[in-house]
Protein backbone atom coordinates (compact mmCIF):
# COMPACT_ATOMS: atom_id res chain seq x y z
CA UNK A 1 0.00 0.00 0.00
CA UNK A 2 2.97 2.11 0.86
CA UNK A 3 4.76 1.61 -1.91
CA UNK A 4 1.85 2.34 -4.14
CA UNK A 5 1.01 5.73 -2.55
CA UNK A 6 4.69 6.52 -3.22
CA UNK A 7 4.47 5.49 -6.64
CA UNK A 8 1.38 7.59 -7.54
CA UNK A 9 2.63 10.51 -5.47
CA UNK A 10 6.43 11.36 -5.64
CA UNK A 11 6.51 13.19 -9.03
CA UNK A 12 9.89 14.57 -8.92
CA UNK A 13 10.03 15.11 -12.79
CA UNK A 14 6.82 17.43 -12.28
CA UNK A 15 8.41 19.33 -9.32
CA UNK A 16 5.96 17.87 -6.96
CA UNK A 17 6.67 15.61 -3.49
CA UNK A 18 4.58 14.91 -0.49
CA UNK A 19 5.08 16.49 2.61
CA UNK A 20 4.15 13.08 4.66
CA UNK A 21 6.93 11.39 3.30
CA UNK A 22 9.49 13.76 4.92
CA UNK A 23 8.75 11.68 8.10
CA UNK A 24 6.04 9.01 7.55
CA UNK A 25 7.49 6.05 9.82
CA UNK A 26 7.38 3.14 7.05
CA UNK A 27 8.85 5.61 4.38
CA UNK A 28 12.01 5.52 7.35
CA UNK A 29 11.83 1.97 7.28
CA UNK A 30 12.14 1.11 4.08
CA UNK A 31 14.88 3.59 3.25
CA UNK A 32 17.14 1.33 6.18
CA UNK A 33 16.52 -1.43 4.21
CA UNK A 34 16.66 -0.51 0.98
CA UNK A 35 18.97 2.34 1.02
CA UNK A 36 21.19 2.28 4.53
CA UNK A 37 21.19 -1.85 3.56
CA UNK A 38 22.37 -1.88 0.26
CA UNK A 39 23.98 2.11 -0.96
CA UNK A 40 27.66 3.59 -0.42
CA UNK A 41 28.06 4.69 2.70
CA UNK A 42 30.46 7.10 3.98
CA UNK A 43 32.68 6.48 7.16
CA UNK A 44 35.61 8.44 7.80
CA UNK A 45 38.98 9.20 6.12
CA UNK A 46 42.51 7.19 6.04
CA UNK A 47 43.63 9.93 8.33
CA UNK A 48 42.04 8.41 11.35
CA UNK A 49 42.85 5.09 11.19
CA UNK A 50 46.26 5.78 10.47
CA UNK A 51 48.53 2.88 11.96
CA UNK A 52 47.73 -1.13 11.70
CA UNK A 53 45.57 -1.78 14.82
CA UNK A 54 44.05 2.00 14.59
CA UNK A 55 40.21 2.09 14.39
CA UNK A 56 37.20 3.89 14.64
CA UNK A 57 33.70 2.90 15.17
CA UNK A 58 31.27 4.51 12.85
CA UNK A 59 27.19 4.33 11.87
CA UNK A 60 25.78 2.58 9.07
CA UNK A 61 22.08 3.72 8.96
CA UNK A 62 21.08 2.44 12.57
CA UNK A 63 23.75 -0.14 12.44
CA UNK A 64 27.17 0.56 14.57
CA UNK A 65 30.63 -0.43 12.59
CA UNK A 66 34.15 -0.70 13.53
CA UNK A 67 36.65 0.40 10.60
CA UNK A 68 39.77 -0.78 11.16
CA UNK A 69 43.35 -0.95 9.64
CA UNK A 70 44.44 -4.73 10.16
CA UNK A 71 47.73 -5.32 11.05
CA UNK A 72 48.31 -5.85 7.29
CA UNK A 73 47.55 -2.09 6.59
CA UNK A 74 44.41 -2.49 4.75
CA UNK A 75 41.15 -0.76 6.35
CA UNK A 76 38.26 -3.06 6.37
CA UNK A 77 34.85 -2.48 7.92
CA UNK A 78 33.13 -4.96 10.25
CA UNK A 79 29.32 -5.04 11.67
CA UNK A 80 30.23 -4.20 15.45
CA UNK A 81 28.67 -7.35 16.66
CA UNK A 82 30.53 -10.16 18.52
CA UNK A 83 29.67 -13.54 16.39
CA UNK A 84 28.89 -15.18 19.92
CA UNK A 85 25.85 -13.39 21.06
CA UNK A 86 26.04 -9.87 19.68
CA UNK A 87 27.41 -8.21 22.06
CA UNK A 88 28.97 -4.59 20.52
CA UNK A 89 32.90 -5.69 19.96
CA UNK A 90 34.47 -2.21 20.36
CA UNK A 91 32.68 -0.19 22.71
CA UNK A 92 35.00 2.81 22.79
CA UNK A 93 34.78 5.55 19.59
CA UNK A 94 38.32 4.82 18.35
CA UNK A 95 41.54 3.38 19.75
CA UNK A 96 44.14 0.94 18.48
CA UNK A 97 43.95 -2.61 19.06
CA UNK A 98 45.82 -6.19 18.63
CA UNK A 99 42.43 -7.99 18.67
CA UNK A 100 38.94 -6.86 20.25
CA UNK A 101 38.02 -9.07 23.03
CA UNK A 102 34.22 -9.11 23.46
CA UNK A 103 32.99 -7.72 26.71
CA UNK A 104 30.49 -10.10 27.40
CA UNK A 105 32.33 -13.81 27.11
CA UNK A 106 35.57 -12.73 25.72
CA UNK A 107 35.01 -13.92 22.58
CA UNK A 108 38.45 -12.48 20.58
CA UNK A 109 38.67 -11.47 17.04
CA UNK A 110 41.85 -10.51 14.98
CA UNK A 111 42.16 -6.92 12.83
CA UNK A 112 41.52 -8.51 10.16
CA UNK A 113 37.71 -9.61 11.67
CA UNK A 114 38.83 -13.14 12.01
CA UNK A 115 38.16 -15.73 15.50
CA UNK A 116 41.57 -16.24 17.19
CA UNK A 117 43.23 -19.14 16.90
CA UNK A 118 42.47 -22.71 19.06
CA UNK A 119 43.01 -21.11 22.74
CA UNK A 120 42.72 -17.79 22.28
CA UNK A 121 39.83 -17.29 20.33
CA UNK A 122 37.34 -18.22 23.40
CA UNK A 123 37.81 -18.34 27.13
CA UNK A 124 38.36 -22.31 28.84
CA UNK A 125 38.12 -23.02 25.01
CA UNK A 126 39.13 -26.74 25.64
CA UNK A 127 37.02 -27.47 28.35
CA UNK A 128 34.09 -25.36 26.86
CA UNK A 129 33.90 -26.61 23.55
CA UNK A 130 35.86 -30.14 23.50
CA UNK A 131 34.52 -30.90 20.09
CA UNK A 132 35.82 -27.21 18.96
CA UNK A 133 34.75 -24.54 16.81
CA UNK A 134 34.28 -23.75 13.52
CA UNK A 135 36.44 -20.59 13.30
CA UNK A 136 35.64 -19.48 9.35
CA UNK A 137 31.70 -19.61 10.71
CA UNK A 138 32.76 -16.86 13.53
CA UNK A 139 34.35 -14.48 11.24
CA UNK A 140 32.98 -10.98 11.90
CA UNK A 141 30.69 -10.08 9.44
CA UNK A 142 32.50 -7.79 6.74
CA UNK A 143 31.10 -4.51 4.37
CA UNK A 144 32.55 -4.18 1.14
CA UNK A 145 34.85 -1.04 1.66
CA UNK A 146 36.54 1.05 -0.82
CA UNK A 147 38.26 3.96 -0.41
CA UNK A 148 38.72 7.07 -3.15
CA UNK A 149 41.18 9.98 -2.31
CA UNK A 150 41.52 9.32 1.56
CA UNK A 151 37.38 9.06 2.03
CA UNK A 152 36.14 5.66 3.22
CA UNK A 153 32.82 4.05 1.81
CA UNK A 154 31.14 0.64 2.64
CA UNK A 155 27.94 -1.01 1.57
CA UNK A 156 26.42 -4.12 2.87
CA UNK A 157 25.43 -4.85 -1.20
CA UNK A 158 27.72 -8.09 -2.22
CA UNK A 159 26.88 -7.06 -6.32
CA UNK A 160 25.81 -3.82 -6.46
CA UNK A 161 28.06 -1.06 -8.82
CA UNK A 162 31.78 0.03 -7.44
CA UNK A 163 32.20 3.10 -5.42
CA UNK A 164 33.65 4.25 -8.71
CA UNK A 165 30.68 3.73 -10.87
CA UNK A 166 28.63 4.84 -7.62
CA UNK A 167 30.66 8.54 -7.62
CA UNK A 168 30.91 8.77 -10.87
CA UNK A 169 30.97 12.66 -11.79
CA UNK A 170 31.19 13.58 -8.46
CA UNK A 171 35.08 12.24 -8.13
CA UNK A 172 35.80 15.64 -10.20
CA UNK A 173 34.38 17.96 -7.51
CA UNK A 174 35.65 15.56 -4.70
CA UNK A 175 38.93 15.92 -6.08
CA UNK A 176 38.76 19.73 -5.45
CA UNK A 177 38.14 19.23 -1.69
CA UNK A 178 40.41 16.09 -0.77
CA UNK A 179 42.57 15.69 -3.81
CA UNK A 180 44.38 18.47 -3.59
CA UNK A 181 46.39 17.82 -1.37
CA UNK A 182 47.14 15.34 1.63
CA UNK A 183 44.78 16.11 4.07
CA UNK A 184 43.84 15.34 7.59
CA UNK A 185 40.75 15.36 9.86
CA UNK A 186 41.07 17.98 12.83
CA UNK A 187 40.65 15.72 15.90
CA UNK A 188 37.98 13.38 15.56
CA UNK A 189 33.99 14.19 14.37
CA UNK A 190 31.62 16.03 16.15
CA UNK A 191 28.20 14.04 16.87
CA UNK A 192 24.89 16.26 17.67
CA UNK A 193 21.13 14.56 17.32
CA UNK A 194 19.13 17.11 15.15
CA UNK A 195 15.03 16.49 15.70
CA UNK A 196 14.62 16.32 11.95
CA UNK A 197 14.34 13.36 9.26
CA UNK A 198 17.74 12.74 7.42
CA UNK A 199 16.91 13.81 4.24
CA UNK A 200 15.96 17.16 4.51
CA UNK A 201 19.48 17.89 5.40
CA UNK A 202 20.65 15.65 2.80
CA UNK A 203 18.33 17.63 -0.10
CA UNK A 204 19.42 20.93 1.12
CA UNK A 205 23.17 20.43 0.52
CA UNK A 206 22.39 19.03 -2.72
CA UNK A 207 20.09 21.36 -4.56
CA UNK A 208 18.66 24.34 -2.31
CA UNK A 209 21.19 27.66 -2.17
CA UNK A 210 17.85 29.51 -2.28
CA UNK A 211 17.19 29.45 1.18
CA UNK A 212 20.86 31.45 2.10
CA UNK A 213 19.64 34.76 0.88
CA UNK A 214 16.75 34.33 3.56
CA UNK A 215 17.59 31.81 6.09
CA UNK A 216 20.96 33.18 6.59
CA UNK A 217 20.26 36.60 5.75
CA UNK A 218 21.49 38.03 9.60
CA UNK A 219 25.11 36.83 8.99
CA UNK A 220 25.42 39.16 6.14
CA UNK A 221 24.04 41.81 8.48
CA UNK A 222 26.67 40.60 11.26
CA UNK A 223 29.23 41.02 8.16
CA UNK A 224 30.22 37.43 8.42
CA UNK A 225 29.23 36.88 4.81
CA UNK A 226 29.19 40.04 2.02
CA UNK A 227 25.64 40.69 1.10
CA UNK A 228 22.55 39.09 1.39
CA UNK A 229 22.88 37.54 -1.97
CA UNK A 230 26.09 35.59 -1.63
CA UNK A 231 24.41 32.47 -2.34
CA UNK A 232 23.06 33.59 -6.19
CA UNK A 233 26.29 33.63 -8.29
CA UNK A 234 27.65 30.58 -9.19
CA UNK A 235 26.47 27.33 -10.85
CA UNK A 236 23.79 24.49 -9.74
CA UNK A 237 25.02 21.02 -10.50
CA UNK A 238 23.45 18.00 -11.49
CA UNK A 239 25.98 15.33 -10.80
CA UNK A 240 24.05 12.55 -11.69
CA UNK A 241 23.35 9.34 -9.62
CA UNK A 242 21.19 11.38 -7.45
CA UNK A 243 24.15 13.69 -6.20
CA UNK A 244 24.02 17.22 -6.41
CA UNK A 245 26.28 20.89 -5.60
CA UNK A 246 26.30 24.35 -5.83
CA UNK A 247 29.43 26.21 -6.70
CA UNK A 248 30.05 29.92 -5.81
CA UNK A 249 32.48 31.85 -7.76
CA UNK A 250 34.45 35.01 -6.76
CA UNK A 251 36.01 36.75 -9.71
CA UNK A 252 38.71 38.91 -7.87
CA UNK A 253 42.21 38.79 -9.47
CA UNK A 254 43.87 36.95 -6.34
CA UNK A 255 42.95 33.51 -5.00
CA UNK A 256 42.83 33.31 -1.54
CA UNK A 257 44.53 30.09 -0.06
CA UNK A 258 47.63 30.11 1.05
CA UNK A 259 50.62 30.17 -1.75
CA UNK A 260 52.55 27.91 0.31
CA UNK A 261 50.26 24.86 -0.88
CA UNK A 262 50.17 26.25 -4.32
CA UNK A 263 52.37 23.57 -6.07
CA UNK A 264 51.04 20.59 -4.18
CA UNK A 265 47.88 21.46 -5.35
CA UNK A 266 49.35 22.26 -9.09
CA UNK A 267 50.51 18.60 -8.57
CA UNK A 268 47.36 16.66 -7.66
CA UNK A 269 45.00 18.44 -10.17
CA UNK A 270 44.43 19.06 -13.95
CA UNK A 271 44.50 22.73 -15.03
CA UNK A 272 40.50 22.80 -15.37
CA UNK A 273 40.68 22.33 -11.54
CA UNK A 274 43.06 23.78 -10.12
CA UNK A 275 41.15 27.22 -12.08
CA UNK A 276 38.19 25.87 -10.49
CA UNK A 277 39.97 25.99 -7.36
CA UNK A 278 41.63 28.97 -7.28
CA UNK A 279 38.13 30.99 -8.13
CA UNK A 280 35.99 28.56 -5.74
CA UNK A 281 34.31 31.13 -3.26
CA UNK A 282 31.75 28.24 -1.49
CA UNK A 283 30.72 24.68 -2.38
CA UNK A 284 28.27 22.73 -1.09
CA UNK A 285 27.31 19.52 -1.67
CA UNK A 286 25.50 15.83 -1.23
CA UNK A 287 26.74 12.28 -2.69
CA UNK A 288 23.26 10.02 -2.66
CA UNK A 289 22.30 9.10 0.39
CA UNK A 290 23.59 11.54 2.94
CA UNK A 291 27.09 12.30 2.72
CA UNK A 292 27.73 16.27 2.68
CA UNK A 293 30.93 18.04 1.47
CA UNK A 294 30.88 22.07 2.11
CA UNK A 295 33.90 24.07 1.48
CA UNK A 296 32.11 27.53 2.66
CA UNK A 297 32.17 31.19 1.98
CA UNK A 298 35.32 32.13 3.06
CA UNK A 299 35.53 34.80 6.15
CA UNK A 300 38.12 36.78 7.42
CA UNK A 301 39.59 36.16 10.54
CA UNK A 302 41.67 38.40 12.24
CA UNK A 303 42.07 40.14 8.87
CA UNK A 304 42.89 37.29 7.00
CA UNK A 305 40.63 35.38 4.71
CA UNK A 306 40.10 32.03 5.30
CA UNK A 307 37.76 28.69 4.21
CA UNK A 308 38.14 24.77 4.72
CA UNK A 309 36.66 21.49 4.42
CA UNK A 310 33.61 20.36 6.15
CA UNK A 311 32.28 16.27 5.91
CA UNK A 312 29.27 15.48 7.24
CA UNK A 313 26.87 12.58 7.08
CA UNK A 314 23.08 12.43 8.35
CA UNK A 315 22.65 9.50 10.02
CA UNK A 316 19.23 8.15 10.32
CA UNK A 317 17.90 7.37 13.94
CA UNK A 318 13.93 7.86 13.70
CA UNK A 319 11.77 9.07 10.97
CA UNK A 320 12.25 12.40 13.04
CA UNK A 321 15.64 12.11 14.79
CA UNK A 322 19.13 12.51 13.06
CA UNK A 323 22.85 11.63 13.89
CA UNK A 324 25.14 14.84 12.53
CA UNK A 325 28.43 13.73 12.37
CA UNK A 326 30.88 16.48 11.44
CA UNK A 327 34.62 16.79 10.05
CA UNK A 328 36.60 19.24 9.48
CA UNK A 329 39.83 18.77 7.24
CA UNK A 330 42.94 20.25 6.67
CA UNK A 331 45.39 20.49 4.03
CA UNK A 332 48.59 18.70 6.09
CA UNK A 333 51.17 20.89 4.74
CA UNK A 334 49.11 24.40 5.03
CA UNK A 335 50.86 27.00 7.34
CA UNK A 336 49.73 27.09 10.67
CA UNK A 337 47.83 30.37 10.19
CA UNK A 338 45.87 28.48 7.87
CA UNK A 339 45.08 25.77 9.93
CA UNK A 340 44.54 28.11 13.37
CA UNK A 341 42.16 30.35 11.48
CA UNK A 342 40.60 27.77 9.66
CA UNK A 343 39.14 26.10 13.51
CA UNK A 344 38.23 29.51 14.23
CA UNK A 345 36.08 29.11 10.77
CA UNK A 346 34.89 25.83 11.57
CA UNK A 347 33.37 26.40 14.80
CA UNK A 348 32.03 29.90 13.90
CA UNK A 349 29.98 28.84 10.72
CA UNK A 350 29.38 24.80 10.41
CA UNK A 351 29.74 23.05 13.52
CA UNK A 352 27.46 22.55 16.56
CA UNK A 353 28.46 25.77 17.47
CA UNK A 354 27.92 27.06 13.73
CA UNK A 355 26.07 30.55 12.97
CA UNK A 356 25.07 28.81 9.48
CA UNK A 357 24.09 25.67 11.75
CA UNK A 358 21.73 27.25 13.74
CA UNK A 359 19.76 28.71 11.01
CA UNK A 360 19.22 25.74 9.38
CA UNK A 361 18.45 23.27 12.16
CA UNK A 362 15.46 25.73 13.27
CA UNK A 363 14.07 25.07 9.66
CA UNK A 364 14.83 21.36 9.93
CA UNK A 365 13.27 21.10 12.64
CA UNK A 366 10.15 22.91 12.01
CA UNK A 367 9.62 21.31 8.72
CA UNK A 368 9.53 17.82 10.57
CA UNK A 369 6.91 19.08 12.84
CA UNK A 370 4.73 19.69 9.83
CA UNK A 371 5.44 16.76 8.15
CA UNK A 372 4.15 15.14 11.81
CA UNK A 373 0.98 16.79 11.54
CA UNK A 374 0.59 16.55 7.85
CA UNK A 375 0.87 12.53 8.43
CA UNK A 376 -2.86 13.18 9.60
CA UNK A 377 -4.41 14.56 6.58
CA UNK A 378 -6.64 12.78 4.42
CA UNK A 379 -6.03 15.08 1.39
CA UNK A 380 -2.46 14.67 -0.14
CA UNK A 381 -0.41 17.83 0.47
CA UNK A 382 2.34 18.41 -1.83
CA UNK A 383 5.15 20.45 -1.62
CA UNK A 384 7.13 22.56 -4.44
CA UNK A 385 10.36 21.30 -6.11
CA UNK A 386 9.96 23.13 -9.54
CA UNK A 387 12.39 25.88 -9.18
CA UNK A 388 14.43 26.33 -13.23
CA UNK A 389 12.45 23.32 -15.03
CA UNK A 390 14.32 22.84 -18.50
CA UNK A 391 16.38 25.73 -18.16
CA UNK A 392 19.82 25.18 -20.66
CA UNK A 393 23.03 23.78 -19.30
CA UNK A 394 26.24 25.29 -20.00
CA UNK A 395 29.09 23.50 -22.30
CA UNK A 396 32.31 22.62 -21.27
CA UNK A 397 33.69 25.72 -22.60
CA UNK A 398 31.70 27.83 -20.19
CA UNK A 399 32.59 25.76 -17.26
CA UNK A 400 34.55 22.66 -17.38
CA UNK A 401 33.31 20.28 -14.31
CA UNK A 402 30.94 17.35 -15.34
CA UNK A 403 27.34 16.80 -14.60
CA UNK A 404 24.16 18.63 -15.81
CA UNK A 405 25.89 22.52 -15.26
CA UNK A 406 23.15 25.17 -14.87
CA UNK A 407 24.29 29.32 -14.81
CA UNK A 408 23.41 30.47 -11.52
CA UNK A 409 21.70 28.97 -8.43
CA UNK A 410 18.04 29.11 -9.40
CA UNK A 411 17.53 25.65 -9.95
CA UNK A 412 16.56 22.36 -8.40
CA UNK A 413 17.33 19.98 -10.60
CA UNK A 414 19.94 18.04 -8.41
CA UNK A 415 17.29 18.11 -6.12
CA UNK A 416 14.65 16.68 -8.58
CA UNK A 417 17.33 13.90 -9.54
CA UNK A 418 18.33 12.98 -5.69
CA UNK A 419 13.59 11.96 -5.49
CA UNK A 420 14.06 10.45 -8.38
CA UNK A 421 16.83 7.95 -6.94
CA UNK A 422 15.59 7.93 -3.87
CA UNK A 423 12.17 6.78 -5.37
CA UNK A 424 13.43 4.04 -7.50
CA UNK A 425 15.37 2.97 -4.52
CA UNK A 426 12.44 2.70 -2.17
CA UNK A 427 10.53 0.70 -4.89
CA UNK A 428 13.30 -1.80 -5.91
CA UNK A 429 12.22 -4.79 -4.91
CA UNK A 430 14.37 -7.12 -2.12
CA UNK A 431 17.58 -8.00 -3.62
FE1 LIG B 1 30.61 -11.88 22.70
FE2 LIG B 1 29.52 -13.77 24.12
S1 LIG B 1 28.55 -12.12 23.12
S2 LIG B 1 31.59 -13.43 23.78
FE1 LIG C 1 21.93 26.68 5.15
Amino acid sequence: ELEDRLRKTVQPEQGRIPFFTYTDPGVHDLEIERIFGRDWQFLGHVSEVPNPGSFVTRRMGRENVIVGRGDDSVVRVFLNACRHRGMTLACEDFGEVNNWRCPYHGFTFGSKGDFLGTFMGAPFERVAYPEGLDRDALHLIEARCEIYQGLIFATWSKSGPSLDDHLGNVKWYLDLLVGKAEMEVVGHPERWMVPTGWRLPAENFTSDAYHTATAHSFLSRLNMVKGADFGREGYHVNVGNGHGLGVGVHFDEESYFPKELEDEYRANLDEDQFRMLSRIKNLHGNAFPNFTFLVPNFIEVEGRRVTGLMLRTWQPVAPNQTQVWSWHLVEKNAPEWWKKLGKRMYTQTFSSSGMFDQDDTEVWEAQTRMSDAALYREEEVFLHYGMGMDLPTLDKSEFPGPGDVYDGKFSEEAGRTFYRVWLDRLLEAKK
